[in-house]
C-alpha cells in the first residue's frame, strides 16, 4: 500500500487524475473502475481538463462503475448514472457503448449482477479501480460485515450510510435503502486500486483501514492484502495515520 498525504483536496485530486491519466496513456484501451460520491469530483474535473487540452483521449477506454442505487430512476438527479454523465462522460470522447453502470431498475438483478462480473472478466479485468471510502470504511456499497469474496450483488445500505448520503436528497426517506454494488471480491481482482479520501469525517476510517487488523467490520481493511493499492488523502483525512507512515 503506498500512501500519499496531500496538502489539500485540490492537490489530491490532481495527483489521482495524473495517475489515472498515466494508465490511459500507457494503455489507451484501459478498463477503468469508476466511483461516485463527492470525493472523486475534483479528479474528474482534472481529467476533463486534460481531455480539453488534447492531452488525453478516452476513445478506446471501457468503464465499469462501482455501484448504483436500487429503484432510483436512471435520470434522477441523485442517480450515479446522472452523476457520471454530468461529471465525466458528457465532457470526454468515451464511446457511450463502452460505459457500464449497474442498472438499479432491472427486473432480474441476480442475472444482471452475474453478467456484470462476467463482462468485466471478458474485457480482461479492471486495470485501475477508483474508490472512495465511507465513514464506516465501506468501499462501493460493501458495508461492515460484508463477505470479502462477494461479487456484484444487491446490498442493503447501513443506517449510517443512508444518513451520510441523505445530504444529497431532500429528506432522509427519499434515500434508497438498497444498491447494486461490485463486491469486495470483484474490487480485489482489479490490477491497481486508487482509494481517495478527504476531510476530517474520513480520518477514523482511514486510520482503521491502514493501522487496524483486517476485519470485515472495516471493509476497506482487506485492501492491505492487495498487491497494488495507492491511497491518496488530504491532510485532514490522513491526520490519524501520519505518525504511522
Ligand atoms: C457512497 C458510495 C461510495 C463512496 C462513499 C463516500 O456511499 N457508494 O462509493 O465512496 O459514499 O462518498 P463521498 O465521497 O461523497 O464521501
Amino acid at each position: 500500500m503506498e500512501i500519499f498525504i496531500c496538502k489539500d483536496y485540490d492537490h489530491a485530486s490532481k495527483l489521482a487524475a495524473n495517475i489515472l491519466a498515466s494508465h490511459i496513456l500507457l494503455k489507451p484501451d484501459s478498463i477503468l473502475g469508476l466511483a461516485t460520491g463527492s470525493t472523486p469530483v475534483g479528479m474528474y474535473k482534472y481529467l476533463v481538463e486534460k481531455f480539453n487540452a488534447g492531452e488525453l483521449s478516452f476513445k478506446e477506454v471501457k468503464s465499469f462503475n462501482l455501484d448504483e442505487y436500487v429503484k432510483l430512476p436512471k435520470d434522477d438527479v441523485n442517480s450515479y448514472y446522472t452523476f457520471m454523465y454530468e461529471n465525466l462522460f458528457n465532457h470526454i470522447d468515451i464511446d457511450k457503448e463502452n460505459v457500464n453502470i449497474p442498472d438499479g431498475n432491472v427486473v432480474d438483478p441476480i442475472k444482471f449482477c452475474d453478467d456484470y462480473d462476467k463482462k468485466i472478466d471478458e474485457c480482461g479485468g479492471i486495470d485501475v479501480q477508483i474508490l472512495g471510502i465511507g465513514q464506516n470504511a465501506h468501499i462501493g456499497f460493501n458495508e461492515p460485515d460484508s463477505v470479502f469474496y462477494e461479487k456484484t450483488r444487491v446490498v442493503d445500505l447501513a443506517e449510517s450510510t443512508i444518513k451520510a448520503n441523505s445530504r444529497f436528497f431532500n429528506t432522509l426517506e427519499e434515500v434508497p435503502t438498497q444498491a447494486i454494488s461490485m463486491g469486495i471480491g470483484t474490487i480485489m481482482k482489479s490490477k491497481h486500486i486508487i482509494l481517495m479520501a478527504n476531510g476530517e469525517s474520513k480520518a477514523e476510517a482511514i486510520k482503521n483501514m491502514i493501522v487496524g487488523d483486517i476485519d470485515p467490520k472495516v471493509p476497506a481493511s482487506i485492501l492491505k492484502l492487495h498487491p497494488r493499492v495507492t491511497v491518496i488523502v488530504d491532510e485532514e483525512a490522513g491526520a490519524l495515520v501520519k505518525d504511522y507512515i
